[in-house]
């Protein structure tokens, strides 16, 4: 990352937050409907597509499976960023009002609360019932909003930022999808490259000369939060709601084929984001091999 956290880069990003703000409510064309021949999710991101599990489903049960899938992505996006906006909120009681990033943070608190409701528009527009955090999620997420340094939190927020992003930009470009999910995405991924400008400048102060034990834990942090993430994503209930005879082991073919999906597909910029702060060391290599199997 060449640019620095000066006060000019961040007024620009303000300014463009305010003179080209995407409203969910224009932005996403709500009233089409959907129709039987479109998908929800590409197939790159189902959990179950490519194991030989996926064959035995009918191409219904498949559909299906991407519905609840995409649901419970949204879910688990709009579920993270209140839990990023109750830390923006203790974050700008810290900050003087006229300050670039208190003004910034005010910008990206408007724009979340904005993902949240067009995320559960979108929800409600596909039928869909979320499956909701389960106690140790809750537990470790109130935890750590509450406790966490602030450096920490901004790497925990980045960390699930650079994977929405990822999935936005799969989910724009497939034309099979639902045309309401798409443009969700569009909007979402336009947005969210302005907050990962922000969050990675921001993170310069704290990344660029960190020691060891620094580099350590911030990389465990990124660690645990993709794994946090893909927890919230699969799950037995869908399983069942889908019909399949066995659904324990369908989930748990499922969660093991998703990390590996993922590994392949959709952890480029994370990888991209550790590195740059050197994060992969005798410690962290295994523990990214062991939960995300990928090979650094
Ligand atoms: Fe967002
Ligand atoms: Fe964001």
């Amino acid at each position: 990352m060449s640019a620095a956290f000066s006060d000019e880069t961040i007024e620009r990003l303000i300014r463009i937050s305010k003179e080209k703000p995407l409203l969910p409510e224009t932005f996403v064309p709500w009233h089409e409907p959907v129709q039987d021949h479109d998908t929800f999710l590409p197939n790159v991101l189902i959990s179950l597509q490519g194991h030989p599990l996926w064959d035995r489903l009918t191409p219904e049960q498949q559909r299906e499976l991407g519905r609840h899938e995409v649901v419970q992505s949204m879910y688990s996006y709009a579920w993270t960023e209140g839990l990023a906006c109750m830390f923006f909120n203790r974050r700008l009681l810290t900050l003087t009002p006229d300050s670039v990033e208190y003004r910034f943070l005010l910008r990206e608190l408007i724009e979340e609360c904005r993902h949240q409701e067009m995320f559960s528009a979108a929800i409600d527009k596909i039928g869909g019932k979320p499956i909701t955090a389960g106690f140790w999620h809750r537990f470790w997420s109130k935890l750590t909003v509450r406790y966490m340094p602030d450096d920490g939190l901004f790497i925990s927020v980045l960390a699930i930022e650079l994977m929405t992003d990822i999935y936005g930009k799969y989910i724009r470009r497939d034309k099979a999808v639902l045309n309401v999910l798409r443009k969700v995405s569009e909007l979402h991924n336009i947005e969210e490259g302005r907050h990962i400008h922000y969050a990675k400048l921001w993170l310069q102060r704290y990344t660029q000369n960190a020691g060891f034990f620094r580099r350590t834990t911030y990389s465990i942090i990124v660690l645990l939060n993709l794994y946090f993430l893909r927890t919230l994503y699969v799950n037995d209930t869908i399983f069942e709601r889908i019909g399949v005879e066995n659904p324990k082991a369908y989930t748990k073919a499922a969660s093991r084929n998703l990390r590996d999906k993922l590994s392949k597909h959709c952890l480029k910029d994370t990888i991209e984001f550790v590195q740059e702060f050197n994060g992969f060391n005798a410690i962290t290599r295994p523990l990214w091999r062991w939960i995300m199997n990928v090979t650094i």
